[in-house]
């Protein structure tokens, strides 16, 4: 495992939310501006802090939905346990007219950010943007600049590809951006070439060279090209980034990005081994998880972690009985605490308003769902009918997943 650099106490781990901008770009996926609201709404309960709602030049389709989220969300409060706005986000390329856009549409919410990004790689300068190195300055910088003379404060830049970038080159355009006005520094691997060890020691490398770089926030953006977007991700945070980017479920271009749930659930199991604290409410993942999956049509492989359908079933005989006698034999979080009830009871239609009762309240349990169903006992009759009606058409039960597609 990465050692962490010893800092401070401890950081505040910034929790950078792309699954509608990032994610949405896993192929198959569209999401119309109603869905990304309700997401955008269970993000927050989440707990998360900056919320990148799309690309608003993209289609009128996604500058409607960042709108929307800027102002349907954008003024509720953070998590169940109060906290701050989320952030809204918007991404656009180094250019005017992109900038300009992604500020119009994210405006509304009392905590917005514009996420501009340009390509450092010699390979993208040379085949996608036909641009030298001195141009390529000379554009982020001017991007940054533009932002800042259309009233944003809190901007963010992307040198695209990163992770194939020479780094000497990567200090010239991180300095001069720095020094225009950003404010928080991204460094994507966009092609999730690196390995934890190269992916680390780049931060490491940038904290240290790039001039003025302690007085901007640094973050992470890894793809899952290789299956190691979380493992380079944690190599961020050790190697001082304060900012992670990731996505529910772990969606997002070709492979993925980092998935939202490893990334905090790898922290909750090493509280010692990670300079930082967050604020995400764990017992909201296992339903935005699904929420997700809903949405998207994205369908999670039954081994994924954490949010997977065998993520914490034992199969084996001895592991089941390593379980029966203690738990932590075969399990190293109790799916509680990703909100995953204990399946003690199979419901199906010969169960009775008590034991339905009982499952719903377990399920429910430190969700927003506990609320609503507190206050309004005519839901909860809706949902036994409904429950009934889906228990006749089901021969093997009703599973806790179908209980959350219910509710
Ligand atoms: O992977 C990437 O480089 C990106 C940028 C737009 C930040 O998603
Ligand atoms: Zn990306």
């Amino acid at each position: 495992m990465t050692q962490a650099v010893a800092t401070s106490p401890k950081d505040k781990l910034i929790i950078f939310d792309t699954t509608l901008r990032d994610g949405e770009q896993s192929p198959g996926v569209t999401l119309t501006a109603s869905e990304k609201v309700e997401i955008a709404k269970q993000l927050s309960r989440l707990g998360v802090d900056v919320c990148e709602a799309g690309f608003p030049i993209a289609s009128e389709g996604d500058f409607e939905a960042v709108e929307r989220i800027a102002k349907e969300v954008g003024h509720l409060m953070s998590g169940r346990k109060g906290g701050k706005p989320m952030v809204i986000c918007g991404l656009a390329r180094a250019v005017p007219a992109d900038i300009q856009r992604a500020y119009d549409a994210i405006k509304h919410a009392p905590l917005h950010r514009v996420h501009t990004f340009l390509a450092t790689s010699d390979i993208h300068l040379q085949y996608k943007l036909k641009i030298t190195r001195d141009e390529c300055v000379a554009r982020a910088v001017a991007a940054v600049k533009f932002a800042k003379s259309i009233g944003c404060k809190d901007i963010e830049f992307s040198p695209e590809d990163a992770g194939r970038s020479d780094r000497e080159f990567l200090c010239q355009v991180l300095g001069a951006v720095i020094k225009a006005g950003a404010t928080t520094l991204n460094i994507p691997d966009t092609v999730g070439y690196n390995t934890p060890e190269e992916y680390g020691a780049m931060i490491k490398f940038l904290v240290e060279n790039v001039e003025s770089a302690k007085s901007v926030t640094w973050s992470t953006h890894c793809h899952n090209d290789l299956g190691l977007a979380t493992a380079n991700t944690l190599a961020g945070v050790a190697n001082g980034a304060r900012q992670v980017e990731v996505t529910i479920n772990g969606i997002g271009e070709r492979a993925g990005n980092t998935s939202l749930e490893e990334l905090v659930m790898a922290i909750f199991t090493h509280p010692t081994a990670y300079p930082v604290y967050h604020t995400i409410d764990t017992y909201q993942i296992y339903h935005t998880s699904q929420l997700v999956t809903k949405k998207t049509g994205m369908v999670i492989q039954a081994n994924k972690a954490i949010v997977g359908a065998n993520a914490f079933a034992h199969e084996s005989g001895i592991h089941q009985d390593g379980v029966l006698k203690h738990k932590q034999t075969y399990e190293i979080i109790e799916p509680a605490v990703v909100g995953i009830p204990s399946n003690s009871l199979v419901l199906g239609k010969h169960s009775g308003r008590n034991a339905f009762r009982t499952r719903v309240e377990e399920i429910t349990q430190n969700s927003i769902y506990d609320d609503i169903l507190k206050t309004d006992a005519t839901i909860f009759e809706k949902l036994f009918l409904a429950f009934k009606k889906l228990a006749d058409t089901k021969k093997s039960g009703v599973t806790d997943q179908d209980m959350f597609a219910l509710l």
